[in-house]
């Protein structure tokens, strides 16, 4: 296998670890029971930590991380919880599958201990959501009744999903490939940051009946500080401005919570601009 096809191979993984990211959390939303979530939030995690490790593969060997998804592989189910985790199950052994004709392929040593790992992941995976399965069916139906949902205020959450979602995209990919040691930890903070704000937002829509916007955003990439901190100030008005359409006074606290986390993702996006520039001052003033 030549190295750009490692390459390609590793960001199809990538893309495949980001599709089954993207349907767990349709079901961590939809699903109203927290003994049922809280284990599906456990996996997403995991898969999140194979996500990063991929991408961080093809940075190592000289690639270019990008944050696609296979659209065709994300696969909600539903309405009932039964058919979403059934086809958890099915995405897990889709990974196991996948990962397993990779192995077979593969020489590189490292890769090939990455793809053991995740395989060995992949299986408990699948064991834990059969177990799930199984937990739903013995379940009344009456927990799966649906609410009445406030069309205007779930295109709102939606709305602030969404961005949510591209920036959390557009904060990875600059993780991915920043060399400066203080931005790459910046940025995965505020990435996951972000990830909170997105679930919190989720879980929100969900409670109300209503099925969250998960769908790809289109990237706009940004790579300086000065177009981060302008994208957090104006996230920032957006909180303050939503927090006041809403009637519901603990989607307004959710809403006032984020904006002062928006603030701050702010203020340490100046610092370091701040620091940045008082360095390359000086390192002219040493130059003279
Ligand atoms: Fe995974
Ligand atoms: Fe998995
Ligand atoms: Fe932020």
């Amino acid at each position: 296998m030549r190295k750009s096809e490692l390459i390609s191979m590793l960001l199809y993984d990538v893309a495949l670890e980001h599709s089954a990211i993207v349907q767990y959390l349709y079901h961590i939303f939809l699903i109203g029971n927290p003994e049922i979530t809280e284990e599906i939030e456990k996996i997403a995690r995991q898969e999140m930590r194979h996500m990063k490790w991929f991408a961080q593969k093809v940075v190592q060997l000289g690639g270019q991380v990008e944050l696609k998804r296979i659209e065709e592989e994300i696969k909600v189910g539903g309405p009932d919880w039964a058919s979403m985790l059934e086809s958890d199950v099915n995405a897990e052994q889709l990974a196991i599958e996948t990962y397993t004709k990779q192995l077979e392929e593969v020489k590189d040593d490292s890769v090939k201990k990455l793809l053991e790992r995740v395989i060995n992941d992949e299986s408990q995976h699948k064991h834990e959501f059969s177990e799930l399965l199984e937990q739903v069916k013995s379940m009344e139906l009456s927990e799966e009744e649906k609410k009445e949902a406030d069309r205007k205020t779930v295109e709102l959450l939606n709305k602030l999903l969404q961005e949510e979602y591209r920036i959390i995209l557009d904060y990875l990919h600059n993780f991915f490939h920043s060399k400066d040691c203080e931005y790459k930890d910046i940025m995965l903070d505020l990435a996951i940051e972000s990830m909170v704000h997105m679930g919190e937002l989720g879980e929100k829509i969900g409670d109300m009946g209503a099925t969250p916007d998960l769908s790809m955003p289109e990237l706009k990439r940004t790579k300086d500080v000065e177009s981060h901190i302008l994208y957090e100030e104006s996230s920032k008005e957006e909180y303050i401005r939503r927090a006041k359409e809403v009637s519901d006074p603990k989607i307004r606290n959710l809403l006032e919570w984020i904006e002062k986390q928006e603030d701050y993702h702010k203020q340490r996006l100046l610092e370091f601009l701040r620091r940045m520039r008082k360095l390359s001052v000086g390192d002219l003033r040493k130059r003279d």
